[in-house]
């Protein structure tokens, strides 16, 4: 049986402060409730294939910190004292407990600290399968800095004063004609709003939007960046399986209470798959009934290889829906730049919010864009990218056929930067990806972007980084680690 705790052996920290920091986090996140009882020292070490001792100090340590009681003869307690309320009081005397609670929340299931610089490491992977950068081989450098040296004279006055809030209304309008013209999107460039990244405007969406205790519904497996922002807000999740067309809006549960949706309907996150327009029209008629605001989270839309973008949800219901889109995949993530498309009763809101969070996007970086799409740059970018990822993307699948025939179950590629494949039942992804590693082949495990755990195993391959003769050999080596 899994385990909802691991035991990293690459994780420098010995073995009972993993669990005790897991356990921890658990308990602050609500997943074991005050009062429950935690698994006893005995079954948890047989799950973790660990010494019972070390379960016994990783509780031992939660006791003294209060998190739990033992009852001698009856089992590990979450101490009935902690509650929301106790460990987070309302109002003027917000302590350190609290800070401590919401970065612990923000903790959970971060792969490196945030502080570290993300960057390749000192010694990376022979054939890292990542997702989620750009290839500098791929980018027109040339052309970007002679559109960055423009606004660099030092006559310019737009670079002496604070740009707008919303953004700079050049790039809001090519972004609406853009928009309009690809995704079916219906807006006015006034309800455009450039966002430091597509982050940022969760960030100022979940501010605007929840109060403690609002629950916020989500795709699983999904976007866990955007679930850990939720909980930030002291959100509640409620993760609905999606499957190879997305959200089963049909099962979303009768008594959810949502007040936001977080979703990925264009090419779901990280699964692959689109949602049809039937569910599209059911997500929406759901949400009108319950007053809920759907994010539609546009993240890869501009990287598809197959078929037609259909309507984005924004273009079928612009009063319910926000479009959200970034240039992080497309153009570079350090470049931070993103647009939403909101109704036009949270326009104002929003950018007031926007206006004392950071007073606007840089106006410098903003501006160079608007040029290189409006200047025919961005298209031709595109097309290359297409070409280029696609290939990739061909060479994957049929590096996945060749070394695994009918082994790794996948969802078809018609969009995006990676590939979610299953792996067979019963596999553990934690082995598959040391193993593959130390055949000098980088993976990504599925567990952290599931909801609900232990997840089904899986690994994610990215595969827009690699040319197609190391995707091939990649996937021949990773094949010899599949069990
Ligand atoms: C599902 C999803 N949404 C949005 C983003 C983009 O975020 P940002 O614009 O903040 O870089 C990413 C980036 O990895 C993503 O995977």
């Amino acid at each position: 049986m899994g385990s909802i705790f691991n035991i990293e052996p690459d994780d420098p920290a010995p073995d009972y402060r993993q669990l005790y920091r897991q356990a921890r986090e658990a308990i602050l996140r609500g997943d074991f409730p005050a009062g429950s009882r935690l698994p006893s020292s005995r079954e948890l070490a047989a799950q973790l294939h660990t010494a019972r001792i070390t379960v016994v100090q990783a509780y031992r340590q939660l006791e003294r910190e209060g998190f739990v009681m033992t009852r001698p003869g009856s089992g590990t307690f979450v101490a009935t004292a902690l509650t929301r309320a106790d460990v987070e009081p309302a109002g003027a005397g917000r302590g350190l407990t609290e800070w401590g609670v919401r970065a612990a929340r923000l903790g959970a299931g971060r792969e490196r600290p945030a502080d570290e610089d993300r960057v390749p490491e000192t010694r990376p992977a022979e054939i890292d399968f990542s997702f989620g950068r750009s290839f500098a081989e791929l980018f027109p450098y040339d052309v970007w800095r002679r559109l960055l040296a423009r606004y660099l004279s030092t006559d310019d006055a737009m670079m002496a004063r604070y740009g707008t809030a919303a953004g700079y209304l050049p790039l809001r309008e090519t972004i609406a004609t853009y928009l309009r013209a690809s995704r079916g999107v219906t807006c006015d460039p006034r309800q455009v709003v450039i966002v430091s990244g597509a982050q940022q405007a969760l960030d100022i969406l979940a501010r605007l939007l929840l109060v403690p205790g609002d629950e916020v519904l989500v795709e699983t497996p999904g976007y866990r960046d955007a679930f850990s922002l939720f909980r930030l807000h002291d959100a509640r999740l409620t993760g609905l399986p999606v499957d190879e067309q997305g959200l089963p809006v049909d099962r979303i549960p009768p008594g959810c209470r949502a007040r936001l949706v977080f979703v990925t309907p264009a090419h779901q996150f990280p699964k692959g798959g689109t949602m049809p327009l039937e569910r599209r029209v059911a997500l929406l008629k759901w949400a009108a009934t319950r007053g809920a605001l759907v994010i539609e989270d546009d993240y890869d839309g501009d990287l598809r290889y197959e078929g037609q973008a259909l309507t984005a949800l924004q273009g079928l219901d612009s009063e319910r829906v926000v479009y959200l889109g970034t240039f992080s995949k497309v153009l570079f993530p350090a470049l931070r730049l993103g647009y939403l498309v909101l109704p036009p009763r949270l326009l104002e809101p929003f950018i007031a919010a926007k206006d004392l969070v950071d007073r606007g996007a840089p106006t410098l970086t903003q501006a160079a864009v608007a040029d290189f799409i409006e200047e025919g740059h961005f298209e031709r970018h595109l097309r290359q990218l297409r070409r280029v990822y696609g290939r990739r993307r061909t060479a994957l699948v049929e590096a996945l056929e060749r070394h695994m025939p009918g082994l790794l179950a996948y969802s078809p590629v018609a969009a995006g930067l990676h590939v979610m494949t299953a792996l067979p039942p019963g596999s553990e992804e934690g082995r598959v990806v040391r193993a593959a590693a130390e055949r000098g082949v980088r993976v990504y495990p599925g567990a952290p972007f599931y909801l609900e755990q232990p997840s089904p195993p899986a690994i994610l391959l990215g595969f827009s980084g690699l040319d197609e003769d190391n995707i091939d050999e990649g996937v021949r080596r990773l094949a010899e680690v599949i069990p």
